[in-house]
């Protein structure tokens, strides 16, 4: 039996014959590359929702079944037995971390967590108003002009300096964003402390004064930067690859995934769904909510239900879940905003409409939650989902790098405009 599919054109009786392609786990592909030089057409795919895009390695989705692993390793298991920055090592380098390699990897980190002091000034530049993302995604890209020699990389230990430095520099980036925001000194990174433990120290200390940060507030951001690690080839993942595919600078790359990240189908969402649960207000008001999403004529999305490729629990939903009673039962939080949203999964878990569109509690929801407990503010939300990100979309970046050939993404289109045109 041939390992391909053959296309027959019923306008003519014309077939043409295409490979199919076998992964170690997930559907099959059909190696579509020669279409148009065989037929003379395009396929059409909207949103590219059967469409592979690349060969990788990196993070494994079953989208009905509700699974996701890293380099082989399952998110639940990871979750329970490892750290953030032991998934940031397992993207980057293929295997999970020794304890000495973890701790070179953790060192080698914070040697890094500092920004040149000239890059200061561009905090100055932006009004007090402006949202995070924006500073974030410029001091980002701001970055690729302090590390010019990053424009030209072939070796991979090039490679693993450029990742180190921008892991290591977006927390503190991010942090200095905030305080800048608040008009609060700035608090440089603290050798002494963990990755995930310094950036809630750079949020919330004040200069020579003891900052509080309890043992669970740490894991829990610290897991809502591992399950926010990869996820394939995402709308912001793909943007990272498209911008690689030209050749430019990796951190102009990573500002573009930060700017697609941004939008609320997508990264925004945690952000959504907390003011979606503030405007709420009160759980008598959720039957009206839901109904808004129901409303075919309705624009409104849920916040935090749905995605593009679980069509069953988000696992990391689930991991989130718990997580998130966890903390809210450590610091005393019963909030109303907990009971609005107990009360929206278990009308969403149980409704036909839900049900029928396999929607259900995603990444954002509970992450959104977590964040809103931790006292970090509501526009804040998709730069965390930035530092959880980073170590997949530079391991995807790298992924591509590594190929023999790179071919610079350029999709074609379905022409529905004026045919030509003679001018009166
Ligand atoms: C992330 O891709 C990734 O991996 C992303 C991400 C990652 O880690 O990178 O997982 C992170 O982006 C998670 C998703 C966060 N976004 C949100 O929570 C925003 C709310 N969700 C929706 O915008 C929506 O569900 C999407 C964008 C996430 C997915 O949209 P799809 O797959 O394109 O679904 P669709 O628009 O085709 O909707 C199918 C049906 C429609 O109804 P019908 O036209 O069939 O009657 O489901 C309905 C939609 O109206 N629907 C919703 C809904 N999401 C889809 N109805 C109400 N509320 C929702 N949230």
């Amino acid at each position: 039996m041939k390992n391909s599919v053959t296309l027959t054109d019923n306008r003519n009786g014309n077939s043409y014959e295409f490979p199919i392609l076998n992964g170690t786990m997930g559907p099959d592909v059909i190696d579509i590359s020669t279409f148009f030089t065989q037929t003379g057409m395009f396929t059409f795919d909207r949103g590219y929702t059967s469409t592979a895009m690349c060969r990788s390695s990196i993070t494994y989705i079953d989208g009905l079944k509700g699974e996701l692993m890293h380099r082989g390793y399952d998110i639940a298991y990871l979750a329970e037995n490892k750290t953030y920055l032991d998934v940031a090592y397992l993207l980057l380098n293929k295997e999970l971390p020794s304890k000495e390699q973890f701790l070179e990897f953790k060192s080698e980190l914070k040697k890094r967590s500092y920004i040149h002091e000239g890059m200061m000034k561009i905090f100055d530049a932006f009004p007090s108003g402006a949202h995070p993302m924006a500073v974030l995604q410029a001091s980002v890209s701001a970055l690729s002009a302090f590390y010019s020699d990053h424009l030209n990389m072939n070796k991979p230990e090039e490679y693993k300096e450029m990742a180190m430095r921008i892991i290591a520099k977006i927390p503190t980036l991010a942090a200095f964003s905030y305080r800048h925001k608040k008009g609060y000194p700035i608090i440089y990174p603290n050798l002494d402390r963990g990755f995930t433990e310094n950036f809630l120290y750079m949020l919330r200390a004040y200069p020579y004064e003891h900052v509080d940060l309890k043992p669970v507030e740490i894991k829990a951001l610290d897991t809502v930067f591992m399950l926010h690690a990869d996820h394939e080839q995402n709308a912001s993942t793909t943007t990272v690859r498209t911008v690689g595919s030209t050749h430019a600078h990796p951190y102009a790359c990573i500002a573009a995934g930060i700017g697609a990240l941004w939008g609320h189908a997508h990264g925004g969402a945690n952000e959504g769904v907390i003011r979606q649960l503030e405007a709420i207000g009160t759980v008598d008001n959720v039957d009206k909510i839901i109904a808004r999403a129901k409303d075919k004529n309705d624009p409104f999305r849920l916040m935090g239900f749905g995605h593009r490729v679980y069509k069953n629990f988000d696992p990391r939903a689930k991991v989130l879940k718990s997580m998130c009673y966890q903390l809210l039962d450590e610091i005393g939080i019963n909030s109303e905003l907990i009971k609005i949203a107990n009360r929206i999964e278990e009308i969403v878990l149980n409704d036909e409409y839900f049900i029928s569109r396999n929607l259900y509690p995603n990444v954002d929801f509970y992450s959104g939650l977590i964040l809103k407990a931790l006292g970090i503010p509501n526009d804040m939300f998709a730069v965390i989902f930035v530092i959880g990100r980073t170590p997949g979309w530079i391991s995807q970046w790298i992924e591509l790098k590594e190929q023999d050939t790179i071919k610079i993404v350029r999709p074609r289109q379905l022409y529905v405009g004026h045919t030509n045109r003679t001018p009166k």
